[in-house]
C-alpha cells in the first residue's frame, strides 16, 4: 500500500452508543464504526467516513445468521471501550478507534496497525477503504479461495477480480473466483477475517511491510467479520455457518465425470458412453460443451448434430450416465432467437449508464448479457431450464465464462460503467463484477432445482463469490497439462475447501496441452480424493479419455477410478459432514494438527475427511517420495503397514498407487466397484477396521443418494465408536434416521490385528461360528447391520 497524501484516519472517539448486540462509535472527524455481535465467536466491524452507512446488503451471507440475538458485555477504561462476548473481547482505543482483539484468556489474537483508513476517490464519489493489521510474530495466513500459490500466504499480495485466465500459471493472480476470506495463525491462537466487499479487493500478507497485513477495496464499505475459534477447523465451520453450504448433491456427483470441448455430436457421445462400458471403466456423467448448441445460442440444440436430444439423454440414462451441458451468460444478439428477443423486450440485459445495451464478444459473436443481479432476471433465467432439464432430461448444468469473460478487449470483461441492479441497490460493474458469476449460478441453480425435482440439482460454475458454494460446485478453470499444474491443482482444491467451497475439482490431465500417460494417471489418482472428479480438455491437443494412453494407461486409469467408487460411502459421508457442520472436505495438514508446527508449511499432504490422509506424487519418474504424517498412528492403505506420525517418511510408490494412509482406529466403509452409482443392489457393506489404541469415532451417512427424502428423515446416520481394551476390541454403533440401508450385513475386515479374534460377541451374545468367515485369502466378520455392540476377543496372556 502506498503512503498517499490523501489517506485519512479516524480521529478520537467522541461517543459510544451502546445497544444490546451492537455499539456505534463516532469520532471527532465524523467516522462511524459499528461493532455487532453476530454470535459469541463472530464480531462484525463496519466503518464509514461518509457520514452514513449504506443500506445493509450482502450476497455472501446465507440469510440464516441472525443479529439482535447475541449480547455484548460492554465496559470502559480510561483509554478504551470494551466489548465482550464469553469468548472474545474487542478493545477500542478512545484516542484513534484502533482495535485489539483478545480471546477469553486474554491472549492477543489480532490488532490494528493503522487500522481503518481511507483514500478519497472523487471521480467515483466513493472511498478506497483500507484496513491494516499488525502481523504478529510468527503469524501465518491461509485461505483466499483459488489462488494458485503456496498454501501458506505469508509474504504475498493478492487481489480478487474474477478473471478469465486461459492457461494460467503458478502464482497467476487474480483467477476466476473472488473469496475475500482468510485465516491468521500464530502462537497465541487463530482467527478468520471475512471482508465482505464485492469491489476489487486486495490482500497483502506481510509482503510490503514485514510486520503488517492489510486488505482494501476500491469502493464500498470497510465491512469485515472477525471469526474466533479454538482451531482453524472450527473457524472454517463458523465461516460456513455465515456464508452457507450447499444442499447434499446427488450421489452420482461423486462418481467419475468425463468432459471434453467438445463431444460434438450425439454419435460421438454415444461412442464415448459405449467405450466406458465396454472397457469397464466406471463413469457417471458425460458433458456437452458449447458445440451442442445451435450457433452457440444458449438453450438451443444443433439441429443436425443433436437431432433428438431427449432420446440421446434417455439412452445414456438407461446405461447409467447423467448428461450435463454448458450454459454461458452471453446471449447471441439475434432478434429471431427467442431468448434474445425476450431478454431484450423485458429489459433484462445489462446497459451502459446512459441506457444503450452493452454488447460484448464471446463464442457466439456479439452478445447481450443478462443482469443476474436483478431478481426478475434470475427468475426468467431459471425458467429457461424447463426445456433442457424438465423436457430433455439433463441432470446438471455447467456455467462458464461468467467472470464475466469478454473476448478481444484488454480488460477481458465489461466496461466498469455498466449498470447492475444489485438486488435493488443499483450500481456499476465495479461493484457487481465479482458477484456476477455467483448470481448467474444462483439463477441456474433455481431453474435446475425446479425442473430436476424430485431429483437433486447439480451445478458447476467457473466464477463465484464468497457464499456461492450454496448454489454450485466449482472447477479451477483452464489449467495446463504440466506437472507444475498438478501441484497447483492440489493446492487450489485444498484452499478452496478451507474457503467455504468443498465441492471442487480440476480439469484432470490439464485443459490445454496434452499430458503424458504418467501425468494423466498421477492426476487421476489425486482426483480420486477431490470431491469433483472430472477429466476435461480443450480437445484440440489430443484425446484425454481414460483409454487414450495405451493399454497400461487403461489398466491404471481403471484402477484409480475403481478406488473412487469403492470409497464412495466414505466420500459421501465426508460431504455430509460438510453440509451438516461446514467441515471442509479437504483439510490441509495445518487444519489437522495446528499445534504441530511442522504442519504450518506442508502443502502436498492433505486429509480427505476424518480418516484418510493423501499425499500425491507430483513429479515425473517418481517411484517414491518423502512425506510427513501428522502425529498419531497411520496405516499405509495399500499394505497395512503401521507408521508413526509426527515425522517424515520415505515411501516407495509404483505408478499404480497414490500414497494413502488411514488413521489408526478408523472404520472405513467401502462399496463394491460399480460402473455407475446405483448399478448394484448392495447385499452387504464392507467396513474396514483399522486397529487403534485409543477410543475413536467414525461415521457413515447414507440415504437414497438422490431426492429429498432425507429432509423427511429418510437417511441413516451411523456413529461407530471403537473401544480398545486388553484382549478385547469393542465397537459400538449408534444409528439414527428412518432409512433402512439396502443391505442387512456388514463385513468387517480387520487391519493391524495380530491374529483373528478367538471369539466374537454381537450385542453381548456369542456369535455363531459362521459369523467368522474364512474364504481362502479373505477373512471377515459378518455382523448384522443393526448391531449395537460387538466385541472381538483374544486370549489374554
Ligand atoms: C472455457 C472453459 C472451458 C470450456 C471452453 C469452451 O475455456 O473454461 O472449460 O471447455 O470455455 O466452452
Amino acid at each position: 500500500m502506498h503512503q498517499l497524501l490523501n489517506e485519512h484516519f479516524p480521529g478520537a472517539v467522541m461517543r459510544c452508543e451502546k445497544a444490546n448486540d451492537h455499539a456505534l462509535l463516532s469520532t471527532q472527524n465524523g467516522v462511524m464504526l459499528r461493532v455487532e455481535a453476530i454470535t459469541d465467536h463472530v464480531l462484525r466491524f463496519r466503518y464509514t467516513a461518509k457520514g452514513y452507512f449504506e443500506k445493509d446488503f450482502s450476497y455472501a451471507l446465507d440469510g440464516k445468521h441472525r443479529s439482535g440475538f447475541n449480547a455484548f458485555e460492554q465496559g470502559e477504561t480510561a483509554s478504551h471501550y470494551l466489548l465482550k462476548t464469553p469468548v472474545l473481547e474487542a478493545r477500542i482505543s478512545k484516542e484513534d478507534a484502533k482495535i485489539s482483539l483478545f480471546d477469553a484468556a486474554g491472549n492477543l489474537l489480532n490488532e490494528d496497525e493503522k487500522g481503518f483508513h481511507w483514500e478519497e476517490n472523487p471521480q467515483q464519489g466513493d472511498n478506497i477503504v483500507k484496513m491494516s493489521k499488525r502481523s504478529l510474530t510468527g503469524e501465518h495466513y491461509y485461505g483466499l479461495g483459488d489462488k494458485p500459490s503456496n498454501l501458506n500466504l505469508r509474504d504475498r499480495r493478492f487481489q480478487n477480480w474474477g478473471t478469465d485466465q486461459y492457461g494460467f500459471a503458478k502464482d497467476t493472480d487474480p483467477l476466476y473466483r473472488n473469496i475475500p476470506f482468510y485465516y491468521g495463525l500464530h502462537k497465541q491462537g487463530c482467527y478468520g477475517i471475512f471482508f465482505d466487499n464485492s469491489f476489487r479487493t486486495f490482500f497483502d500478507f506481510a509482503s510490503e511491510r514485514k510486520n503488517v497485513t492489510s486488505f482494501w477495496a476500491e469502493g464500498g464499505e470497510m465491512n469485515y467479520y472477525f471469526i474466533a475459534g479454538s482451531s482453524l477447523l472450527n473457524i472454517a465451520r463458523r465461516y460456513a455457518r455465515l456464508t452457507g453450504v450447499p444442499e447434499l448433491p446427488p450421489l452420482w456427483t461423486l462418481g467419475y465425470h468425463q468432459c471434453k470441448w467438445s463431444y460434438a455430436s450425439a454419435e460421438e457421445l454415444r461412442g464415448i458412453a459405449e467405450r466406458f462400458r465396454a472397457l469397464r471403466i466406471p463413469c457417471d456423467a458425460l458433458y456437452l460443451d458449447i458445440d451442442y448448441m445451435d450457433g452457440f445460442r444458449c438453450f438451443t440444440w444443433h439441429p443436425e448434430n443433436f437431432p433428438d436430444p431427449k432420446a440421446l439423454v434417455g439412452e445414456l440414462e438407461s446405461q447409467g450416465f447423467k448428461t450435463v451441458a454448458i450454459i454461458d451468460p452471453g446471449i447471441k444478439v439475434d432478434m429471431d432467437y427467442a431468448v434474445c428477443r425476450e431478454g431484450f423486450e423485458n429489459g433484462y440485459f445489462c446497459t451502459y449508464a446512459d441506457g444503450p445495451l452493452y454488447k460484448g464478444q464471446v463464442w457466439p459473436g456479439e452478445c447481450y448479457f443478462p443482469d443476474f443481479t436483478r431478481p426478475a432476471v434470475r427468475n426468467w433465467w431459471a425458467e429457461q431450464f424447463k426445456g433442457l432439464i424438465g423436457e430433455v432430461g439433463l441432470a446438471g448444468i455447467w456455467n462458464d465464462m461468467n467472470e464475466p469473460a469478454i473476448m478481444e478487449v484488454p480488460t477481458k470483461t465489461f466496461p466498469l460503467e455498466i449498470r447492475h441492479d444489485y438486488d435493488g441497490h443499483p450500481c456499476s460493474h465495479r461493484k457487481a463484477h465479482n458477484v456476477y458469476g455467483m448470481q448467474m449460478s444462483r439463477a441456474s441453480f433455481a431453474g435446475v432445482k425446479k425442473y430436476a425435482y424430485p431429483n437433486r440439482p447439480f451445478l458447476i460454475t467457473r466464477s463465484s463469490y464468497a457464499g456461492g458454494q450454496r448454489y454450485s460446485s466449482v472447477w479451477t478453470g483452464d489449467n495446463v497439462a504440466t506437472w507444475e499444474h498438478l501441484w497447483v491443482a492440489n493446492v487450489q482444491c485444498q484452499r478452496l475447501s478451507i474457503s467455504g467451497f468443498s465441492l471442487v475439482g480440476t480439469d484432470i490431465g490439464g485443459f490445454t496441452e496434452h499430458p503424458s500417460m504418467e501425468l494423466y494417471i498421477r492426476w487421476l489418482q489425486l482426483g480420486v480424493f477431490h470431491p469433483l472428479m472430472r477429466t476435461h480438455s480443450s480437445g484440440d491437443h489430443g484425446e484425454q479419455e481414460p483409454w487414450s494412453f495405451g493399454e497400461e494407461g487403461i489398466e491404471l486409469a481403471r484402477k484409480a477410478i475403481e478406488l473412487r467408487y469403492r470409497l464412495l460411502p466414505y466420500l459421501y459421508t465426508t460431504f455430509y459432514q460438510y453440509v451438516e457442520e461446514g467441515t471442509p472436505f479437504l483439510r490441509p495438514l495445518v487444519f489437522v494438527d495446528q499445534e504441530d508446527r511442522n504442519t504450518w508449511f506442508r502443502q502436498d499432504e492433505f486429509m480427505a475427511g476424518d480418516s484418510l490422509l493423501v499425499c500425491p506424487i507430483l513429479e515425473p519418474n517418481r517411484l517414491g517420495r518423502r512425506l510427513y504424517l501428522p502425529r498419531g498412528l497411520w496405516y499405509d492403505y495399500h499394505n497395512q503397514t503401521l507408521m508413526e506420525g509426527g515425522k517424515e517418511h520415505y515411501l516407495e510408490i509404483p505408478l499404480e498407487r497414490i500414497p494413502i494412509f488411514v488413521r489408526a482406529g478408523a472404520i472405513l466403509p467401502h462399496y463394491p466397484v460399480q460402473q455407475y452409482v446405483g448399478e448394484k443392489n448392495l447385499e452387504y457393506l464392507d467396513l474396514h477396521v483399522y486397529r487403534g489404541e485409543i477410543p475413536q469415532d467414525s461415521y457413515l451417512y447414507e440415504d437414497q443418494g438422490d431426492g429429498y427424502g432425507y429432509e423427511e428423515g429418510a437417511y441413516a446416520h451411523k456413529a461407530f465408536k471403537v473401544l480398545p481394551q486388553k484382549g478385547k476390541y469393542r465397537i459400538t454403533q449408534h444409528r439414527s434416521g428412518k432409512w433402512q440401508s439396502p443391505y442387512r450385513h456388514y463385513r468387517l475386515h480387520l487391519h493391524g490385528f495380530e491374529s483373528a479374534p478367538e471369539r466374537l460377541e454381537i450385542n453381548g451374545e456369542p456369535a455363531p461360528p459362521e459369523a467368522m468367515v474364512n474364504s481362502g485369502e479373505d477373512f471377515y466378520l459378518q455382523v448384522p447391520e443393526n448391531f449395537h455392540q460387538i466385541s472381538l476377543r483374544w486370549p489374554v496372556a
